[in-house]
């Protein structure tokens, strides 16, 4: 039975994701690569280097991993300048609703964010209170698509994998989810996300009684 929800942040609870696009975008551009919103979906739930690493493929640009790294700390430096003004009202309709009503039915409930940044996200918005465990990129040696996050996210509730639902706008997520034994709410569309028990457009029409669904 579930007994746990673990929420993925960017894009599943504030629409963060737009920023590191956007960040991604304006990096890319330096290299004349104009990185598509399609592209975009492949950079979603993986990390900083991954990401870059994905664009410079796209590219077919080969570079050292000293100039990998000054390229990830710029995009990091945008990232971190768009965040700075986002706003507890910017989080996504219904998400609070759904945390509050699942907490009433004695659910864990824990954030696993691939992001190194998850705590001041957290913080901006004024959330951590709605969490039983976080967990983000800072804690983990692999990211999404590994099942690490989840994984720790499930011992740290002390809900077995089995019992908890991951909810995940990213297909390096769902896969993760999926790997880690858990079920998995994809928050999307069902092109980039079928493979997920169940698939709602936005976080806040998750209803309680899909739970049955899963
Ligand atoms: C995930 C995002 O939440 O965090 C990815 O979906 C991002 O797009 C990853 O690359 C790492 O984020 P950060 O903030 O550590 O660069
Ligand atoms: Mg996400």
């Amino acid at each position: 039975m579930i007994r746990a929800a673990i929420f993925d942040l960017d894009g599943v609870i504030i629409d963060t994701a737009h920023y590191h696009y956007i960040a991604w975008k304006r990096l890319a551009s330096e290299f004349n690569i104009n990185l598509t919103i399609e592209q975009n979906e492949r950079l979603k739930g993986v990390s900083r280097m991954r990401s870059l690493e994905i664009i410079l493929e796209l590219g077919h640009i080969q570079l050292s991993e000293e100039e990998k790294e000054k390229l990830a700390v710029r995009k990091n430096s945008w990232f971190i300048e768009y965040i700075e003004s986002i706003r507890p009202e910017e989080i996504f309709p219904g998400v609070i609703a759904l945390i509050t009503a699942l907490r009433e039915k004695h659910f864990k409930i824990a954030l696993a964010s691939s992001s190194k940044n998850a705590q001041r996200v957290i913080e901006l918005l004024k959330i951590a209170n709605l969490f039983d465990a976080i967990v983000d990129g800072t804690m983990i040696t692999h990211t999404k698509p590994d099942p690490e996050i989840f994984l720790l996210a499930s011992s740290r509730l002390g809900v077995p994998p089995g019992d908890c639902v991951v909810f995940e706008d990213a297909e390096a997520g769902v896969e993760a989810a999926l790997a880690s034994g858990m079920k998995c709410v994809g928050v999307g569309s069902e092109e980039q996300l079928g493979k997920a028990h169940k698939i709602i457009a936005k976080t806040g029409n998750f209803e309680l009684n899909m739970l049955n669904e899963l």
